[in-house]
């Protein structure tokens, strides 16, 4: 029996509208669905949405409306969007799905008889944004540490979760479970805040007569569940009777747990805390990962509603298409870390990885093809890696690219640095031409032109197998132009829900060997990805025509870190020097900060946030490198007068920036 791969997105709220964020997610899981359906896995990839609560009740009375009806029209938007993001979900879960609200009054039901909830007295402050309560100590200048908005104080009855009771039992699964929590400074985050915090018991009711719309507790009618209890248990509740086969999962338990609950690091806390000890209470299994990513700036700002700088990804993939805003996403910044989206950086990479190199190699190809065979390529029989180096260099980049029992790429969910591997297909395939220069052979050496061809060929094939996750649509258009039927006729399993016939196909279709013996026609069909011309005077975007000129390609050769360039004048502005640190500590109720005392040729304080990474102890004596014009800062009510430099690799790993050799303090660095 083929083995099961099961995807989870956060289910997103529908008082809004979607937004880059959620587009980011639900790719990544699209990604990660198409690729475990090619290993031959049995995918279930599950998505939808969170319909319950204060916010989603406040934007319906608003719009006059009731909280389902409001539901019904706001959940067509992250539809709607699925569909032209070509996202290939199984499912779609609503928390207001009967099956689902009978799931949560169960387990409800199930930790109330366990003695695994108590009803208290409570008062407390709660963020009424966030739904969350907070203690006064939790408060940072009065307002909600998360959001740093106003809270107000409310004082009733409540059922609480024993969550405070599991505490030791998390960390030291946290601790014995390496790749429960990743990237790895979000599992250091997670360890840092649980050993240098009490855990608190989690509310999970309310008053049904302050908030109506959440589910009832099937034992106490004058209380609904809401939020927290209610959406993360729809991971759960939907294997229950969405996954396809589900009556299977439920005699067998063959979709739980999860293989990766994938999240935004501000969702974090609540998946690696409250679901694994509701889960650990339940004594269900933890899922096997819980990944969060990092969160994208537009045009360097915190995209907000405020600032009118949200991100539409309908009209990201109106204006550039699905799939150049699907790679740009994920060859952009590697998964997990924060990132900047502009415009014009999607416009550079998909001129540059996408209209050039990519695109140029398959229509130089095809018009060669054509001309000099007619269009019909021989596949040759028996082209061993060991005979071809240019097939060797070629599966020296796939394999890592496809086969996740030869890397770690996959598993750790390293996206860009699998298009890198992509990438170095594409471009030995075009250096192959510059070497070769088909033009002259087709003078002095046709049988050596036809298997230059044919690498080519196989180059751009292997290609499209490898781009299918990432870019579904253009790995299709590919596979067709160079005369194959279909790839998703290939693997068979690119539908969603729906079975591989046989297991694994995937290592047939990525090896070099191909059919040998066979002629395949080839046929020149529509540009990739026509070039998007920047008109300077408006900044509106045009498409190019055709293909791009000698002087068009030197152009787009630019290198993506040229986007942002600066003058040295600009870098002058910064003033670094050597800090000597003399003194460290721990800042009050954050995991995160740590305040130090600094010589940088004066005493001043800096407030680094590597509290994860480095104990206060581990600091003091080292030189460090010091950003010391900048304007005073206040972090958690802590002022830092500089910024610590440290270096975060595609991996997490954070390390602090430090003198090759001695200096003294106050050294200028420049
Ligand atoms: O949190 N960049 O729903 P939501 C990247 N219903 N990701 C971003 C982002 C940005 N600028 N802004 C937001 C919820 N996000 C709950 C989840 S799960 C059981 C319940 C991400 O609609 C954010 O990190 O607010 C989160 O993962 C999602 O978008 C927001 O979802």
């Amino acid at each position: 029996m083929a083995e099961k791969f099961y995807i989870t997105t956060p289910i997103y709220y529908v008082n809004d509208v979607p937004h880059i964020g959620h587009a980011y997610t639900t790719i990544a899981a699209d990604i990660l669905a198409r690729y475990n359906r090619l290993k031959g896995k049995k995918v279930f990839f599950l998505t939808g949405t969170d319909e319950h609560g204060q916010k989603v009740e406040k934007a319906a009375q608003g719009k006059g409306l009731s909280p389902k009806e409001h539901a019904d029209i706001m959940v067509e938007n992250f539809r709607a969007l699925w569909k032209k993001l070509n996202i290939t979900n199984d499912a779609f879960i609503r928390t207001t799905d009967m099956e689902h609200i009978k799931t949560v009054q169960g387990l409800i039901q199930l930790l109330w008889d366990n003695g695994e909830i108590e009803k208290r007295q409570y008062s407390g402050w709660y963020c009424t944004p966030d739904e969350r309560f907070w203690t006064e100590k939790d408060l940072v200048d009065g307002n909600c540490p998360d959001c740093g908005r106003a809270v107000e104080q409310i004082r009733e009855e409540n059922y609480f979760f024993l969550m405070s009771k599991y505490q030791d039992r998390l960390i030291k699964y946290i601790e014995d479970n390496p790749s429960y929590i990743s990237p790895e400074t979000r599992r250091n985050e997670v360890l840092g805040f649980l050993k240098n915090n009490t855990l608190g018991d989690l509310c999970i009711s309310r008053p049904k007569a302050r908030l109506a719309w959440g589910i009832p507790f099937s034992f106490d009618e004058t209380f609904v569940t809401y939020v927290w209890f209610d959406a993360l248990v729809n991971y759960f509740s939907a294997t229950r009777y969405l996954a396809p086969h589900a009556e299977m999962a439920r005699l067998g338990d063959f979709w739980w747990p999860a293989d990766h609950h994938l999240v935004g690091k501000d969702i974090l806390t609540t998946h690696a805390v409250y679901w694994s000890t509701m889960l650990m209470a339940l004594n269900l299994p933890l899922p096997k990962n819980i990944f969060a990513h990092g969160w994208w700036t537009v045009d360097g700002k915190k995209m907000s509603k405020s600032f009118g700088n949200v991100v539409d990804p309908n009209v990201m993939a109106e204006k550039y298409g699905a799939d150049a805003f699907r790679y740009f996403l994920f060859r952009e910044v590697p998964f997990g870390l924060d990132g900047n989206f502009s415009e014009e950086a999607l416009i550079s990479r998909t001129n540059t990885d996408l209209a050039n190199d990519l695109g140029n190699l398959l229509s130089r190809f095809l018009t060669m093809a054509e001309k000099y065979f007619s269009s019909i390529i021989e596949i040759p029989a028996g082209s061993s890696t060991e005979l071809n180096p240019f097939a060797g260099e070629c599966m020296y980049a796939m394999i890592p690219a496809v086969d996740d029992t030869h890397s770690a790429d996959w598993s750790n969910l390293r996206f860009n640095i699998i298009l890198d591997h992509i990438w170095s297909i594409i471009r030995a395939g075009n250096n192959h031409v510059a070497q070769k220069e088909p033009w002259k052979l087709a003078k002095t050496d046709v049988q050596e032109l036809k298997s230059v061809m044919f690498n080519i060929w196989n180059a751009l094939r292997l290609s499209a197998v490898a781009l299918y996750p990432f870019m579904p649509d253009t790995a299709e258009k590919m596979w067709k132009q160079l005369g194959l039927k279909s790839l998703a006729d290939e693997t068979k399993q690119s539908l969603p829900g729906t079975l591989p016939p046989e297991a694994n196909k995937y290592p047939k279709i990525y090896e070099w060997d191909w059919k040998p013996g066979y002629e395949i026609k080839v046929s020149k069909g529509e540009q990739l990805f026509p070039r998007i011309e920047v008109k300077k005077e408006t900044g509106k975007e045009k498409e190019g025509k055709g293909p791009m000129t000698e002087s068009e390609q030197v152009s787009a050769e630019r290198k993506p870190e040229e986007i942002n360039l600066i003058t040295i004048e600009d870098f002058a502005k910064v003033q670094l020097k050597i800090g000597a640190v003399l003194q460290a500590e721990r800042v009050p109720k954050s995991a995160k900060l740590i305040k130090l005392q600094v010589d940088t040729g004066e005493m001043r304080q800096v407030v680094a946030g590597i509290g994860q990474v480095y104990a206060p102890e581990d600091l003091v004596g080292k030189s460090i490198v010091v950003v010391t014009n900048l304007k005073p800062a206040k972090l958690m009510g802590v002022e830092s007068q500089g910024m610590l430099l440290a270096a975060t690799d595609s991996n997490g790993i954070l390390s602090i920036v430090a003198p090759e050799k001695e200096v003294k303090a106050g050294a200028v660095i420049k």
